[in-house]
């Protein structure tokens, strides 16, 4: 019963009839729970549906915002689609530290976005096809202006193309790689097109060519654009003396300054530590790319190609205390983002969104986005190495524990209050739980809630 054939072709009730019988025994509570976040109107809801295949219902994740944020002198509240519950908190906190100190500074160095047609030709020597290509290269153009007309209209279109010899990797190995500029559009399309373009006017002017027949054939691999994109690239930096970094935890400010930037130097150093604090990067990022209708896949990729682009994964933010005593914090990340197409005029909360931070263009998104992960990153390096992570984590995670227990309004208020000067634990809220209805602290029971 487990096995279906045509699933994709059932409507969206039978799909879910005969998940509820295989999966769940027919409970009618399933069902109804499935429903139950379907959106009451139903053309958003067609719309949702339509976004994937074989969509059931709508999946929640809580739509936060981060107010605050001085970017360039400019004021954002940052909209953040995440689960996890600290994130949103420590970014907002970071926002509102750096706003008094100047804000954020940001500059997008690049925005050229890379693909590939990977080939293989076994011909008689590369240098024959290096000639005909650089020969025929204008007709390589010049058949993709169809699609890249558009895309030039506003200001990007495919920048450049060029041969390149993989053969150190693999024999016969080939690439041709072509340089795009998407300007607002994530490009994804639009570059698969071209290369796609490319590829079938590789192998039509080869072989009508006049090359030695053995010169003539070319295997097309797959065209494909790349997600790394080292060389669309955001920076984004805070700065201040290191006397302004007050940061109310009886620590001194050079104190302060000196421990963050021996986390940071641990982080370049020691990959354990690098995942971590580049994961605690991406929860600012990828949360800012969700809630804009980004891919955040392709981001994160990117991100973490590039911190090991040295041959040695390494932090994506960094830390200095200049000779005139100003602290120093930036990020330098390549992202790939779009501000329209995809869902970014489809999607309801993701249109809201985009309103939200005023409609930025691809490169202001750019610096929105790395500036929040540069925030959450000085948020959990500064909890790390002054009160500890799990003081602000728990505070934040009181809330989950409690609603796990299935406590009243009231009762979140009393223990919420209880534990404002306690040490948050499970065991710690399950206890005060229990003590305030008066019943057998069992903690083992409740934990499985
Ligand atoms: C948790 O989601 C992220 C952190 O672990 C990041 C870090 O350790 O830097 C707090």
């Amino acid at each position: 019963m487990q096995e279906i054939k045509g699933f994709s072709k059932l409507s969206k009730q039978a799909k879910i009839e005969w998940l509820v019988n295989a999966f769940f025994n027919g409970d009618p509570s399933v069902v109804e729970n499935l429903e139950s976040y379907w959106h009451n109107d139903q053309a958003i809801q067609k719309l949702h549906d339509e976004f994937i295949e074989n969509t059931i219902t709508n999946f929640y994740v809580p739509l936060g915002v981060a107010p605050n944020f001085k970017i360039n002198g400019k004021m954002y509240c940052v909209p953040m689609a995440i689960e996890e519950s600290s994130v949103v908190a420590a970014a907002a906190k970071s926002a509102g530290f750096w706003k008094d100190r100047g804000g954020f500074k940001a500059t997008v160095i690049d925005t050229c976005k890379i693909g590939h047609v990977h080939f293989f030709w076994n011909g008689s020597n590369p240098k024959v096809l290096y000639e005909w290509f650089e020969k025929n290269k204008a007709v390589f153009t010049e058949q993709t202006k169809v699609l890249t007309a558009n895309m030039e209209a506003r200001g990007g279109g495919m920048k450049s193309v060029k041969l390149i010899n993989k053969n150190h990797l693999e024999e016969g190995y080939f690439q041709l790689e072509a340089r795009f500029e998407t300007v607002d559009a994530m490009g994804a399309n639009f570059i698969n097109s071209c290369l796609e373009q490319l590829s079938k006017t590789l192998e039509t002017e080869l072989s009508g060519s006049d090359l030695a027949d053995c010169d003539k054939e070319v295997e097309i691999v797959m065209c494909i654009l790349s997600n790394y994109t080292p060389e669309c690239i955001v920076k984004v930096e805070v700065s201040c003396p290191v006397d302004e970094l007050t940061i109310g935890e009886n620590v001194e400010p050079i104190d302060f300054a000196e421990k963050f930037i021996r986390a940071i130097r641990i982080a370049n150093i020691e990959p354990y530590r690098a995942t971590t604090h580049n994961k605690g990067i991406m929860n600012g990022i990828d949360s800012v790319a969700l809630a804009t209708g980004n891919d955040f896949r392709a981001i994160e990729a990117c991100a973490h190609a590039y911190a090991s682009r040295d041959g040695q994964y390494k932090s994506l933010t960094n830390a200095t205390i200049d000779s005139d005593n100003t602290f120093r914090f930036w990020i330098e990340v390549p992202m790939a983002l779009g501000t329209v197409g995809g869902i970014t005029k489809l999607h309801p909360t993701v249109k809201f969104c985009h309103e939200l931070l005023g409609r930025p263009g691809a490169e202001e998104l750019m610096m929105i986005v790395a500036a929040t992960g540069l925030a959450q990153n000085f948020g959990a390096v500064r909890s790390l190495v002054t009160t500890g992570i799990q003081k602000g984590h728990m505070k934040m995670h009181l809330l989950n524990i409690l609603n796990q227990l299935e406590a009243t309004d009231q009762e979140k208020e009393i223990i919420r209050k209880e534990f404002e000067t306690k040490t948050v634990s499970h065991k710690a809220v399950v206890d005060a739980f229990c003590s305030l209805r008066g019943i057998k602290s069992d903690h083992k029971t409740l934990k499985g809630k």
